[in-house]
């Protein structure tokens, strides 16, 4: 019997395996965590993306962060200098660890639990910057309607700035693969064309890098520019894109050393 799922069956699917691992996560960060998220100047943002959000003037500026788990980078923003900001994300549990974190941290970032296709219209038109960070597009299966909804979000003149994993990445095995070879951690083993998604049921644990029989979950394998045509397409100009070989995933470090690789992008665009 042939199962076929639609992009509500995924997009279900996932919410589930996010709620599985979010205890596997806390965990993996232990108590350690959360006194560093105690201190004001608790930052999750690296040099390159915190650069980039100076650059775009992000000081005092609403932020809506799109997937952003247990809302560690909202709380960062926030003691960065940025203005009011809001977090969406689909797991129960990771909204419910972000609103206890930002407890912990005496922060005042709002957080919303919501499927990012289905934000509520009475946020439209009231962010200045829309922020969106590792490893959150894969989960994604329409970048068309997506950025259709980024673009709502947006006000006039306003930013779209992504850090992301570059989508080269999913060319390569990670080194819990069966497929991963030591001796050639560069091969290519998938298709950078890949159209069917990545159906995964041995958990998302990139924090502890534990493994586990778990929910399944789908991932989707986007070319560069499958992320870039539908931003354009969406009145969204671009502003600039950079590539870098250094890693952001937590998976792939082992590609770093070479620096032969992109291994991340950073991507910046503006509301027509
Ligand atoms: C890899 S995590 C993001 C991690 C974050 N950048 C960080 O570094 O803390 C991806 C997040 O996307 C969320 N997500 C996946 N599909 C979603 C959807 N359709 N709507 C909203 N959130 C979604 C998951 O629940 C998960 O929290």
């Amino acid at each position: 019997m042939i199962i076929t799922m639609n992009d509500k069956d995924y997009i279900n699917a996932n919410r589930e395996a996010w709620n599985e691992v979010a205890p596997v996560h806390q965990k993996a960060r232990g108590k350690e965590f959360l006194e560093e998220v105690k201190s004001p100047d608790y930052s999750a943002l690296d040099a390159f993306v915190t650069g980039k959000l100076r650059e775009i003037g992000f000081e005092g500026k609403s932020v809506a962060q799109l997937c952003c788990n247990n809302g560690r980078e909202c709380i960062s923003l926030r003691n960065l200098g940025s203005g009011p900001i809001t977090g969406f994300d689909i797991s129960d549990e990771a909204i419910a660890e972000a609103r206890k974190l930002n407890e912990i941290a005496g922060s005042d970032c709002e957080f919303v639990r919501t499927d990012v296709f289905e934000i509520d219209k009475k946020h439209y038109g009231k962010y200045d910057i829309v922020f969106i960070t590792v490893g959150a597009l894969s989960w994604l299966p329409d970048l068309e309607r997506f950025f259709k909804v980024v673009y709502n979000l947006l006000k006039p003149d306003g930013y779209l700035l992504i850090y992301e994993m570059h989508p080269f990445l999913y060319t390569i095995p990670c080194k819990d693969e069966l497929e991963f070879d030591p001796e050639q951690p560069f091969k290519i083993e998938y298709s950078y064309f890949k159209t069917e998604p990545w159906a995964e049921d041995s958990g998302i644990d990139y924090v502890g890098g534990t493994t586990y029989q778990g929910k399944t979950s789908y991932s989707f394998t986007q070319k560069i520019s499958d992320i870039i045509n539908p931003i354009v397409k969406n009145d969204i100009t671009l502003v600039e894109l950079n590539e870098y070989p250094h890693d952001i995933s937590s998976i792939y470090p082992f590609l770093e050393k070479e620096q032969k690789l992109p291994l991340s992008f950073i991507l910046i665009g503006k509301k027509n």
